[in-house]
């Protein structure tokens, strides 16, 4: 594929460009925490967006897309676009020009290997790719938080999604080998090594495709707000989920509906899960860190409520499995990927066991995708 933008860009545009690629993530645990200013626990994964790009005289920026095959052109001083690809990268020229950012016109090509509706964050990747390329082009330099923001803000203000920043942050910032443990409120962070010997990461892809943009993700996120609205009004101090522990969640219980209580219930265990399982990594514990994974997707199925049929149907034969050592649905949720930690010797059975089970029960084949954890955005030669 990189060849591919490369060539593409050739062939439309002429010589001159410059190459960049952004990456799409794994998160290990803590789902549904960054919005909330807790914890999470991604990777970035050797899947990219590629973007062969030039700055361009006037206004107007011609870009084109592999994938869709089909091309655009740009003026930021027009309204949105209306295709969907289109937009993400109208809202990160325009969160860019926000933050003082003289943004050039510029022609490009891009496309990618990261499989969309999969939960592997190919929109963040598509965001960061452009906005790690442009401030590169640009004169006045944001910094990478500063990139994940704009990110984030164009899922908010252009899709529609009120998104934590995980997903920017790691496909702007990851690292080889290593996972992120992201403070999201202070956006602190510490790599940790992730090279689990005699065991790896695999995806199982359920193929139903979710939509993030539903109702449900914003609905989350609003039951948690709803949930610290509530303890505010007795702890002023409290402005995020992150300020409350179990306790004094089941202080104000009476107050909230039941619904309300648990999504924040979940999103306090989900933290504790989090710094629990790093201890574990840190300390070569694999199959204690997994033990964790397990639990997060209980929880996400049961007392956030966004798993589905599927996925819990690959996590249930995981979690029976001899050999699997942790499995749980992963991103946003409602379709998508089970990440399993599985052991070498068992995954090859593990694998054909689930594909033949869920064959004979949904009538198609989940696709595998084995995890490397790999860099994030950066310039090609
Ligand atoms: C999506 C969002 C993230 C995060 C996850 C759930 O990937 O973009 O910000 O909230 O869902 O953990």
């Amino acid at each position: 594929m990189k060849n591919r933008v490369f060539e593409e860009f050739l062939a439309r545009f002429g010589s001159g460009a410059r190459l960049y690629a952004a990456p799409g993530r794994v998160n290990l645990i803590g789902e549904h925490t960054d919005y909330n200013g807790g914890f999470v626990l991604p990777g970035a994964i050797d899947r990219c967006i590629w973007l062969a790009v030039r700055p361009a005289a006037g206004r107007r920026s011609r870009i084109w897309s592999v994938d869709f095959d089909e091309g655009i052109e740009l003026n930021i001083a027009d309204e949105p676009p209306r295709v969907s690809w289109a937009r993400y990268i109208y809202g990160v020229v325009s969160e860019m020009a926000r933050r003082g950012v003289d943004v050039p016109a510029f022609d490009a090509v891009f496309g990618g290997d990261i499989p969309s509706g999969a939960g592997l964050s190919s929109s963040a990747a598509l965001e960061s790719v452009f906005a790690f390329a442009l401030n590169d082009l640009s004169e006045r330099k944001l910094t990478p938080v500063e990139l994940a923001r704009a990110g984030q803000m164009t899922e908010h203000r252009y899709i529609g999604v009120r998104c934590g920043i995980m997903d920017q942050m790691i496909s702007l910032l990851g690292e080889r080998d290593r996972v992120m443990r992201l403070d999201c409120r202070s956006l602190e962070y510490e790599m940790i090594p992730f090279r689990p010997e005699g065991c790896r990461l695999v995806l199982i892809d359920s193929m139903v495709s979710h939509s993030l943009a539903g109702t449900e993700y914003n609905l989350r996120r609003s039951q948690c707000e709803r949930g610290v609205a509530i303890i505010a009004r007795h702890v002023p101090r409290v402005t995020l989920l992150r300020d409350v522990g179990l306790d004094m969640l089941d202080t104000y219980r009476s107050e909230m509906d039941e619904w309300v209580y648990r999504r924040c219930r979940y999103v306090i265990e989900e933290n504790v899960r989090l710094l629990i399982g790093c201890d574990r990594l840190r300390s070569g514990d694999y199959a204690g860190f997994g033990e964790k994974m397990f639990e997060s997707h209980r929880g996400l199925s049961q007392e956030y409520g966004v798993s589905c049929g599927e996925l819990d149907f690959i996590q249930e034969i995981a979690r029976g499995y001899d050999g699997v050592l942790g499995s749980r649905m992963m991103g946003g949720g409602f379709g998508g990927c089970v990440l399993n930690l599985v052991s070498d010797g068992a995954c090859e059975s593990f694998l054909d066991e689930v594909d033949r089970r869920y064959a004979a029960r949904y009538g198609l084949h989940p696709r595998t995708i084995d995890v490397v954890i790999g860099g994030g955005a950066r310039r090609l030669e």
